[in-house]
């Protein structure tokens, strides 16, 4: 099958073609990815209203673009899946909409994909994953992105339980929150782990130390606004261009902390489900220091760093595994079926 994924659920334009195969195997094809960066940059963060006018100037060009680079058609395309929520209700309409247009005029199979059924799929199929570890029922898997950040428990394809969530803001949040701050462009994380690479926090004189939010709570739940306070508090003590030669100090520590939190927990949450696999997954997980330090610790699959950061090649995995589950005994995956949803929950299939 031939599948074109849409994605524009926040700040990123995508589209994407993959080869599905029988086994699950996967092929891109392309994967085209418009990134608002620039156009945020100034906000600190995504202004809605220049994200959804963006993805209107882009989607097109992006979908043609994929196309081309597949060196396919649309006639060709035998499944078409589209981002219906969570995320901005105006970015996801323009995705959701382009799609259902075009399922309508060409006669094809639609079908809706959750932003995370997306992300828990990045780090599935044979030839994305970069990895020879199999996919064994139950799996955990961390989601950690800019707006999300939960564990999942997969007792088998399609079949998710939210074990844990952030309380308040999520940990790609954080980083972006921490790096305004500290005076690093958007989006935080890659400027800070940029930031915290310079740090040598052995050599240093100075003791920084920020707490690590409910490390120690039984709950698998997290919790980094009090982070990013206290980051606030820190910087605070120093002025100018005391600040400047602490900097790289704050954002390592920040970075380990942030991190400490996202392993332990993981772990933990492993550990009581008796989990056969582990996942990880979202902007978060192109962190290296977090690849790293999970690789230290235990067997888990991660996809390649191009596909934690949003992309349309995992809407359009997640939707080959879901409509192979479901086509026959779900509504016909036609136009009318599919709506975008803002708020929309991870549910079974
Ligand atoms: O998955 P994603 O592209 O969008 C959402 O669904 O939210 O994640 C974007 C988030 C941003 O907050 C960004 O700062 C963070 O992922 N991120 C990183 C890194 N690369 C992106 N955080 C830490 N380290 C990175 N290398
Ligand atoms: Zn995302």
């Amino acid at each position: 099958m031939k599948i074109l994924g849409i994605e524009t659920s926040c700040d990123e334009t995508s589209a994407s073609i993959i080869e599905a195969y029988k086994d699950f195997k996967i092929n891109i094809l392309s994967n085209i990815v418009s990134s608002q960066i620039d156009l945020h940059k100034k906000y600190g963060g995504v202004f809605p209203e220049l994200a959804s006018r963006a993805h209107l100037e882009n989607i097109i060009p992006s979908i043609k673009a994929s196309l081309s680079k597949a060196k396919t058609n649309l006639e060709n395309i035998d499944l078409i899946a589209a981002t219906t929520g969570p995320g901005l209700i105006g970015s996801l309409l323009v995705g959701v909409n382009t799609a259902k247009t075009l399922a309508y005029s060409l006669d094809k199979p639609i079908i809706g994909v959750n932003h995370l059924e997306g992300h828990i799929y990045s780090a599935f199929g044979g030839e994305i994953r970069n990895s020879k570890l199999e996919i064994n029922f139950p799996a955990i898997v961390l989601i950690v992105s800019g707006g999300h950040t939960s564990l999942i428990l997969m007792k088998d394809y399609g079949k998710f339980e939210a074990i844990g969530q952030t309380r308040d803001d999520a940990a790609g949040e954080a980083f972006d929150k921490v790096a305004a701050l500290l005076e690093l462009p958007y989006p935080g994380g890659p400027a800070i782990e940029k930031e915290a690479s310079k740090s040598k926090p052995l050599s240093s004189k100075l003791k920084i130390k920020l707490p690590r939010p409910m490390i120690d709570s039984s709950s698998f739940d997290f919790s980094f606004s009090g982070l990013k306070t206290a980051v606030l508090y820190l910087i605070k003590q120093f002025n100018g261009d005391r600040l400047k030669n602490v900097k790289r100090d704050i954002a390592h520590e920040f970075q380990q902390a942030v991190i400490d939190v996202l392993v332990d927990k993981t772990l933990k949450a492993a550990n009581y489900y008796k989990v056969k696999t582990i996942m990880l997954s979202g902007g978060v997980s192109a962190n290296s220091l977090l690849r790293r330090e999970f690789e230290r610790k235990t067997n888990f699959l991660v996809p390649p760093k191009n596909l934690c950061t949003d992309n349309a090649v995992m809407i359009a995995v997640a939707g080959y595994y879901k409509y192979s589950a479901t086509y026959l005994k779900k509504k016909p995956n036609k136009w009318y079926n599919i709506n975008a949803n803002a708020n929309e929950k991870l549910i079974n299939w």
